[in-house]
């Protein structure tokens, strides 16, 4: 399976972040504030976007990036898109200074994130009635 890992804008994102994370909210609920100086990555299979993540950078801490809104299309998640993903914006975010990446991670998708590198919180807490765990993997 060949998948490219581009630059994407916050617009492109929507689709994705609506069906995969949100699919009872609204698509103009999926706008996030700062989306317009995100780093939006886009996994691509057979020129079809089916996986995102965008990476939002710390205002007060330049080399530290959060990721928010990672999904990949349901159909094919198991089969390394998303860490794909994770490992080309890695490589991109590095070569901008970045040191440190976090994000509020799902418990769901807790396990994905340490797959990746990432160091997992045991706190749990609640945001929109999900359960959650701070993860940050470190440059
Ligand atoms: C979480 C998500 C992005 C992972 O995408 P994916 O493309 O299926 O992940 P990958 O195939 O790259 O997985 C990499 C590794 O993590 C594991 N993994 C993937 N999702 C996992 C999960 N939810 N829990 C535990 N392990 C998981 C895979 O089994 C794989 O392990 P391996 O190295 O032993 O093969 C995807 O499942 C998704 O979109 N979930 C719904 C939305 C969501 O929860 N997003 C995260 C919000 S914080």
């Amino acid at each position: 399976m060949i998948v490219e890992i581009r630059s994407i804008t916050a617009q492109q994102t929507l689709d994705l972040r609506q069906r995969v994370l949100w699919p009872n909210k609204s698509r103009a609920e999926m706008h996030l504030p700062g989306d317009e100086n995100a780093l939006n990555f886009g996994a691509y299979q057979n020129e079809v976007l089916v996986g995102i993540g965008s990476f939002f950078r710390d205002p007060d801490a330049a080399s530290v990036f959060r990721l928010r809104k990672m999904a990949v299309e349901p159909k094919l998640h198991g089969q390394g898109i998303a860490r794909r993903l994770i490992f080309a914006a890695r490589t991109e975010l590095k070569t901008k200074g970045a040191t440190l990446i976090w994000c509020d991670a799902r418990l769901s998708a807790a396990g994905f994130y340490q797959k990746c590198g990432f160091k997992i919180d045991t706190e749990v807490f609640q945001k929109s009635g999900m359960d959650y765990v701070k993860a940050h993997l470190t440059l």
